[in-house]
């Protein structure tokens, strides 16, 4: 038992949490789809794992169109939250929790926090006079506008704010920051947002103002007798906290002990500054670790163009779920562009993902040769006696994929990971070209070597389709209980560990096949 305890590995993988000013979109569902990928993969591979998402909902962005709408910002949260999360169980999202920042559980966190790094003297009240983007809820200083004096970031107007304000000393971070982000060279990632942030901070960092006299809706200032104005705790301040608060910092200290500073924390470019500078500084001043790595992942666009609300481009991520399933789109995003990198969405693109690598390459693979054993064994192979050259080729090529996988999806490269997995695919399809088990069947004498060749491709089919499972975890069960493994999920497969788990003949000592539909529907492109 002992034992056991002290070989445990932890993995902690947290989204962004989303604004609830606006419907779910692709983008959102495209940090959260990976994020579960992760989890997913790391349960397998035997870590306790810990996923978080949530919602940001205080700020002058929510309050501002809930003023709009009508109704208190509280109503607007509630039900945004629900689209959130039925989304989340469309998605087939497996988070452990979901963190909402208008819970008490956070919002003591916050306050706490706060105070801590008020009382050791690291806020101090002064005046803000600068810029503000409300999309983006940043400041900005004049300089850092773009050339029409627009949000550098999302290029719509900022406001000019002059108010009292608390400013956060993060100027007296700066070479702590520096040399921190030095010393872990996988800290931020990929490499050239490290350096974009590495540059950014050498031109020299100012204190944060961290609180807000023109919003009402968020959590308060802890008081002061410096100032008559009443304080709201500025959004990001408040919103980074969650990756704390949700884990437990106050209501949870077991598991707070044991994931942090074990996070990942997935999250898109245009969010990077506050993540990679506001947080580990904030965390510095309060004497905590900093997480294990922050990845910025690229923005997609739509047929080549930017989505906004103007447009009304945004896709929509039940209309392609009803559409084309779950697990082909949750195949896509990752599979389709490099997850630091920009893409293009189009309908085209995915269609032609399901036709060729899905449809025509696994789906195919499993339905041929569920129909072969079928036909020449009535269903049921046993493990092969013998191994020949062709098969040992089979089984390396399996073994060099495992690794490659395996390294990939740690470095958070899930298209290589994928790329690895299909050229296995791919030669599990040649491998049963070049054997002919059509032509064994025909051969009293080669009755064994039809055997060993099915079996070395349904042991081929049930590793890919394990690995698979993080990725497509519908469509991975169909495979495997068509092979005759029923009820496997990454969750129950944790003990193993993925190299005993993808052993070929390690566990497995026969298979009895059944009769399956065909995984996936193939589709036409309309021009
Ligand atoms: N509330 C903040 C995050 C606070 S985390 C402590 C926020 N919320 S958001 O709802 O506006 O955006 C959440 C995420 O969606 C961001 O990571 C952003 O990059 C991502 N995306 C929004 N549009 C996107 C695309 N078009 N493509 C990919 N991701 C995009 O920011």
């Amino acid at each position: 038992m002992k034992k056991a305890l002290m070989s445990k590995k932890y993995f902690y993988v947290t989204t962004p949490i989303y604004y609830v000013n606006d419907l779910p979109h692709i983008g959102h569902a495209y940090t959260t789809i990976a994020a579960d990928v992760l989890a997913r993969f790391k349960r397998m591979d035997g870590f306790e794992t810990f996923f978080l998402t949530g919602t940001d909902e205080h700020g002058s962005k929510v309050e501002q169109t809930a003023q709009k709408n009508n109704e208190q910002p509280i109503e607007l949260a509630n039900r945004v939250v629900q689209r959130f999360q039925n989304l989340w169980k469309k998605l087939l999202i497996t988070h452990d929790d979901f963190i909402r920042t208008t819970e008490e559980r956070h919002k003591k966190v916050v306050t706490h926090m706060i105070k801590t790094v008020l009382d050791q003297g690291d806020i101090y009240l002064g005046n803000y006079e600068d810029w503000y983007c409300t999309p983006c809820e940043t400041f900005w200083t004049k300089t850092q506008l773009d050339n029409k004096g627009r949000c550098p970031e999302c290029h719509r107007e900022v406001q000019k704010l002059k108010e009292e304000s608390y400013f956060f000393k993060m100027s007296k971070y700066e070479a702590p920051l520096i040399d921190y982000i030095n010393k872990n060279p996988h800290f931020i990632e990929p490499e050239s947002r490290r350096n974009e942030i590495l540059s950014f901070i050498k031109e020299g960092l100012r204190d944060l103002s961290i609180s807000r006299t023109t919003v009402t809706w968020g959590v308060p200032m802890p008081q002061t007798d410096k100032t008559n104005f009443p304080h709201i705790v500025y959004i990001w301040f408040d919103a980074l906290l969650n990756y704390v608060s949700g884990l437990g910092y106050f209501d949870n200290k077991d598991r707070f002990q044991k994931f942090w500073p074990e996070a990942i924390h997935l999250i898109g470019k245009d969010i990077l500054r506050h993540h990679t500078i506001y947080w580990p500084t904030f965390l510095m001043a309060l004497g905590l670790p900093l997480p294990k790595k922050i990845f910025a992942h690229g923005w997609w666009t739509h047929e080549g163009e930017k989505m906004s609300k103007s447009k009304g481009n945004f896709i929509e991520p039940e209309a392609l779920i009803d559409e084309y399933g779950v697990d082909p789109l949750r195949y896509f995003v990752l599979r389709e562009i490099p997850f630091g990198s920009d893409g293009d969405f189009s309908n085209s693109a995915l269609i032609g993902r399901i036709n060729s690598d899905l449809a025509d390459d696994y789906g195919n693979l499993l339905n041929r040769t569920i129909t072969m054993t079928l036909k020449y064994q009535e269903g049921k192979v046993l493990k092969p006696s013998s191994i020949t050259p062709i098969d040992q080729e089979l089984v390396e090529k399996y073994t060099s994929m495992r690794i490659s996988y395996k390294k990939n999806m740690d470095d958070i490269a899930f298209h290589k990971a994928l790329t690895a997995l299909w050229e296995a695919i791919r030669f599990t399809n040649k491998y049963i070209d070049s054997n002919e088990p059509w032509k064994l069947s025909k051969d009293e004498s080669k009755k064994e070597r039809l055997n060993d060749v099915l079996g070395f491709t349904l042991e081929a089919i049930r590793i890919a389709s394990v690995l698979i499972s993080p990725f497509m975890p519908q469509t991975a069960g169909k495979a495997l209980s068509a092979l005759g493994i029923q009820g496997f999920s990454c969750g129950t497969a944790k003990e193993k560990g993925i190299d005993a788990l993808c052993g070929f003949w390690e566990n497995q000592k026969e298979f009895k096949v059944q009769k399956t539909d065909p995984l996936f529907k193939k589709y036409e492109i309309s021009l």
